[in-house]
């Protein structure tokens, strides 16, 4: 089936009426990016892909980035030609062609073979979020693992990012990419069988709604839209915009009960800030409960009141609060206790709420706040603090958001655990009998704005693995733009620290104390774009926890005292089933997933200074 994706088709069509537009003298692309892009571009700071990075992009690709993308909406001031010009002068990388009819599988290949039956349902196997694969399900076991080799390699063409989360239903994998591309892939081969262009890059990870023998995936993009799509045909079934503000950002994978999804909801504005004219900030995170099968909303929870104007900044822009609050990761779900866990960002402007930072239980049913803790308090904090620009609120916090998912456990013992890692470097341990009374707390790394627990801990119900990132970014050396005699940009040109960061630690469940830790190793060679930081997910299956680094390797360690087991370095150049050119680069965002025998991940993070990267990797053993 050559179901090839919209997007080539609407970049051929921007691509051909570039040229100078009837009575408008032509743009010149160098201007429009020194006023539009180079504030942000001409640095490597937080969150921010490097103009070198840009420049591997095609044209179409850029320009997409503004008309659909992630640049969406800094966008909207610019004109069309004014849109054309920067996206020629600034890109150089090859152009989107659509995928070679050989990338796709052969009619022999069916979607879905009911015979292959493990399955790792979107952001973890199950709704616990506990990232644990069982013996079963995983197809490998500990002494298979130092035998794991490559497999094959999907080429994410024409990105510099590959950060989507996979999902693996019966030998199928589904995954988004900062193309927006949805695509279905032979787990066995990675031939293609579907593609579906998103509005946005997609990095959620799927929901899977099975009802009446059908299966629906569910999955938001980083423009706000969430959509359900045929698992079998990769046809849309609806597209909706789950919250109206219009910096909304759904990062988060839905979570599914029942045939209702739970759309968790974040936004651009905390990097918006940065331009001093932004009125910050207006942004609620919420809960969206969807009915899976058309979209319907069933109830709405915001997390802060509705923003009021505040006053105005030094530079005279109105500002307003309370905001903030996002939900970064996927929801939840506990049916024995009818809840639905959610853990939450910081505030981005006063008043301080008591809902950032939290953790908190929702009722399924209604939306309703059963309980609600706040592990860090008065954490107002945007990315104007970090760039000491005019948007920064006053007494800011440490910007110690929940990024990951809360994970329930039943330990050994047969009593449920919440848990949940904050970027401050805690892991906390919450008792769901007892309206979320904290059990213990315990310091895994040093916490920071990009540092501490990022996107996800995994749990075997006997210990609890946590990696940190703790990335440390260095000054950029005198003279350089800049530092501080060449202000160039918000954050600075920060290159990475190639020794400081990363560590996983294995704790046990039912005290918290520490049982191993293993350090991470410093970047050989020092290299730009190298950090020991493991910001990314981790995953475990028995004997063995999986965890990326934005060295670009990806490590196996031993569950019992975290030896190495297993190591392989991403970042090179990989030949691709699909024929496009893939380089990786640093592990970040979602982690690993093993099922029915194999072992895949995604490479490629140009963010926080990061190696940028396209490629999908899967690994076997036979
Ligand atoms: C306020 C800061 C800011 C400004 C101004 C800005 N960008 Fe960006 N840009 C970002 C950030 C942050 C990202 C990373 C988005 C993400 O996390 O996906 C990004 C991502 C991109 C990407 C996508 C890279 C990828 O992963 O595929 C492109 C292309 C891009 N920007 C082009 C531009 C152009 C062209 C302009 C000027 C018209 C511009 N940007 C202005 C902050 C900015």
């Amino acid at each position: 089936m050559l179901n090839q994706p919209r997007y080539t088709v609407l970049a051929t069509a921007s691509l051909l009426m570039i040229g100078s537009p009837a009575g408008a003298a032509e743009s010149s692309g160098e201007a429009v990016y020194a006023k539009y892009c180079a504030s942000c571009h001409d640095q490597t700071g937080a969150r921010i892909p490097a103009r070198s990075a840009l420049m591997n992009l095609s044209p179409a690709r850029i320009l997409r980035t503004l008309d659909f993308g992630a640049m969406m909406s800094i966008a909207y001031p610019i004109r069309r030609d004014e849109r054309e010009a920067v996206a020629r002068f600034l890109g150089h990388g090859p152009e989107d062609a659509p995928p070679p009819p050989s990338a796709f599988c052969q009619t022999d290949v069916p979607i879905m073979n009911g015979a292959a039956k493990a399955s790792w349902a979107g952001w973890s196997p199950d709704a616990s979020n506990a990232r644990f694969q069982d013996t079963e399900n995983a197809g490998l076991t500990a002494s298979d693992i130092p035998n794991l080799r490559l497999k094959w390699a999907y080429a994410f063409a024409g990105d510099v990012t590959a950060f989507g989360a996979p999902a693996i239903l019966n030998g199928t994998l589904f995954t988004g990419s900062a193309g927006g591309t949805v695509q279905a892939l032979d787990g066995k081969t990675g031939c293609i069988h579907w593609l579906y262009q998103a509005n946005g890059p997609v990095r959620s990870g799927m929901a899977v709604v099975r009802e009446n023998g059908r299966t629906t995936l569910v999955f938001s993009d980083q423009n706000g839209w969430t959509h359900a799509v045929d698992a079998k045909t990769g046809k849309p079934r609806w597209r909706k915009r789950p919250e109206e503000h219009e910096a909304t950002r759904l990062t988060g994978t839905p979570a599914e009960f029942n045939g209702v999804v739970f759309v968790p909801a974040a936004s651009w504005e905390e990097t918006r800030s940065i331009d001093p004219e932004y009125p910050c900030c207006t942004f609620r995170g919420s809960i969206t409960a969807m009915r899976a099968s058309d979209g319907a909303v069933l109830w709405k929870t915001y997390l802060v009141d509705q923003p009021k104007r505040t006053g105005k900044t030094a530079a005279g822009t109105p500002t307003f609060g309370p905001s903030g609050a996002g939900v970064w990761s996927r929801p939840t779900v506990d049916p024995a206790r009818g809840l639905l866990y959610v853990t939450t960002g910081d505030n981005y402007s006063h008043p301080a709420t008591t809902t950032s930072d939290a953790v908190m239980a929702l009722n399924v049913k209604t939306g309703q706040i059963v309980w609600s803790h706040q592990m860090t308090p008065a954490d107002v904090y945007n990315s104007a603090c970090g760039a000491k620009a005019v948007n920064c609120p006053a007494n800011n916090g440490p910007d110690y958001d929940f990024g990951s998912s809360a994970v329930l456990v039943r330990t050994m013992a047969g009593k449920d655990i919440l848990l949940a890692g904050q970027k401050s470097g805690v892991v906390y341990a919450f008792d769901p009998d007892q309206d979320g009374k904290l059990l213990w707390q315990t310091r895994v790394g040093r916490g920071g704005t990009n540092g501490g627990v990022q996107w996800g801990m995994a749990t075997d119900g006997r210990r609890l693995y946590a990696a940190v990132s703790d990335v440390v970014r260095l000054p950029p050396p005198p003279g350089a733009a800049g530092d501080a005699s060449h202000p160039v940009g918000p954050v600075g040109n920060a290159t990475l620290a190639p020794d400081k960061g990363g560590g996983i630690t294995a704790l046990d469940l039912i005290t918290g104390e520490k049982l191993w830790s293993a350090p991470a190793q410093a970047c050989a060679p020092p290299r730009p774009g190298c950090s020991p930081a493991q910001p990314g997910a981790v995953t475990a299956i028995p004997g063995v926890v999986f965890s990326g680094s934005m060295d670009g390797h990806i490590r196996a360690f031993s569950t019992a005292g975290g030896q190495t087991l297993w190591d392989f370095d991403t970042e090179k150049d990989f030949t691709t089933v699909n024929g496009a050119p893939a380089h990786g680069g640093s592990l970040d965002g979602a982690g690993p997933v093993v099922a029915g025998g194999m072992v895949f991940v995604n490479s490629g993070y140009p963010r926080f200074g990061g190696a940028p990267g396209n490629v999908l990797l899967a690994f076997g053993v036979n």
